[in-house]
């Protein structure tokens, strides 16, 4: 399964660091088996050991080599580091910085001409969600306009921003339905992010359809998120 942390705007170079190391080491100790994935902040990207399951990720970058974007770091800035897996149309940066589904898919398909993982972020807001399952798909199929499904890199992150740093949480059957309904179209892997923590992953991964989690707040905590590992690692078992 895939357990990927969203650091978001959380950590330095040398706080991620001692983080990533400290996740390897469970890994390796632990012999977990499960795919993880670590967005820092790009101020803590840097080259680690690869010999293990976890991989770090960027969590945004502007869909050049380099040039002239102020403030910007482009896919040279990646590359660098070996970056070989990245967040595209998170609903922070949808709905704080604006990008807009044209930028997004721009940006998809640059990082898909790199042939590089990409963790495609859908979620509805609150107001849709009251509108039932139907206007919900119909925004998630909006949110993959201009995007090539059948990507082979591919994982899609079904992130409800209603259910994102709130503490709520989507009832499992509502993460099913829409599970079923993108996989009925989606050959790529699916994951569930918003308000997952400990004592609700097991359930989630349990979920049909649903091949992992993207956490936020609660994978903050390195305990927290080597659980989280374990919990996967138990449910295989
Ligand atoms: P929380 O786990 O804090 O709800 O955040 C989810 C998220 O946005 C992961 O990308």
């Amino acid at each position: 399964m895939i357990i990927a942390s969203n650091f978001k705007t959380n950590y330095t170079r040398k706080s991620a660091r001692a983080f990533i190391e400290a996740v390897q080491q469970f890994i390796h100790t632990t012999h977990s088996t499960q795919e993880v994935r670590i967005y820092t902040p790009a101020t803590a990207l840097d080259s680690f050991d690869a010999n293990t399951l976890l991989r770090v990720g960027a969590q945004n970058f502007y869909p050049v080599q380099n040039g002239s974007f102020t403030g910007e770091i482009g896919f040279e800035q990646l590359e660098e580091f070996h970056i070989n897996t990245v967040l595209i149309g998170h609903s922070e940066r949808r709905h704080i910085l604006k990008e807009t589904q044209a930028f997004i898919a721009q940006k998809f398909n640059f990082a898909k001409e790199k042939a590089i993982e990409i963790v495609y972020c859908v979620g509805e807001p609150r107001e849709i969600r009251e509108k039932g399952i139907d206007a919900v798909m119909a925004y998630l199929w909006e949110q993959l306009e201009g995007i090539d499904i059948g990507y082979t890199h591919l994982i899609v992150a079904y992130e409800p921003v209603w259910a994102i740093g709130t503490g709520l949480t989507a009832s499992n059957s509502d993460i099913e339905e829409v599970m079923a309904r993108l996989q009925a179209k989606l050959d790529s892997p699916l994951l569930y992010g918003g308000s997952v923590k400990v004592e609700n992953i097991k359930d989630i991964l349990s979920i049909p359809h649903c091949s992992g989690v993207l956490v936020g707040t609660a994978s903050w905590d390195i305990k927290a998120f080597c659980t989280m590992i374990q919990s996967a690692d138990q449910l295989e078992q």
